[in-house]
């Protein structure tokens, strides 16, 4: 569909907790790694805050089982000043066949925010302060 498989970003178990109520994962857990795997993506590009700005397209083509080894590949689609574009790929490896299936793609736009969440460059130098993302 377009999208060239990238880097691992995230590879992940799935478990009995992350099906609905037809036995597969729901859709909303993938998302969930989608997101995080971009947000994997873009750390590498900057050290600031990172926001999801949107989600271009997220098509499911296949299901995802219980105890199967998801993982998430990314890489850059686009760049603009802030904000990265990044195609997410999502493969189950089958639990009993070890074939491995493309489940998923999406594209996230993430954007790069400084300490008081205004949008940057994403290239800029680090913007995170020293406490920052400890809760403190
Ligand atoms: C992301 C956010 C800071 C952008 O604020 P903004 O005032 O529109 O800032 P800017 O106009 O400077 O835009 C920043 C970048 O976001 C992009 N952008 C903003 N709104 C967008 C939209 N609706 N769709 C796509 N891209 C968008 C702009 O194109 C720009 O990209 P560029 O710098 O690469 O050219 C703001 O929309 C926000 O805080 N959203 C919530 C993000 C969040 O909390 N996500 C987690 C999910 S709850």
């Amino acid at each position: 569909m377009g999208h060239v498989d990238g880097e691992i970003a995230l590879r992940v178990m799935t478990m009995p907790r992350d099906t609905n109520h037809s036995g597969t994962v729901f859709g909303g857990v993938i998302m969930s790694y989608i997101d995080q795997a971009a947000y994997v993506h873009v750390r590498t590009l900057g050290l600031h805050r990172w926001v999801t700005v949107m989600v271009e397209k997220i098509e499911f083509v296949a299901p995802v089982h219980v105890g199967e080894l998801v993982t998430l590949r990314t890489r850059t689609a686009a760049t603009g000043r802030s904000s990265v574009s990044v195609q997410v790929s999502v493969d189950a490896e089958r639990y009993s066949t070890g074939e491995v299936v493309r489940v998923t793609h999406a594209t996230v736009k993430m954007v790069a925010l400084d300490s008081d969440r205004r949008a940057i460059p994403f290239a800029s130098p680090a913007t995170l302060r020293p406490d920052e993302g400890l809760g403190l």
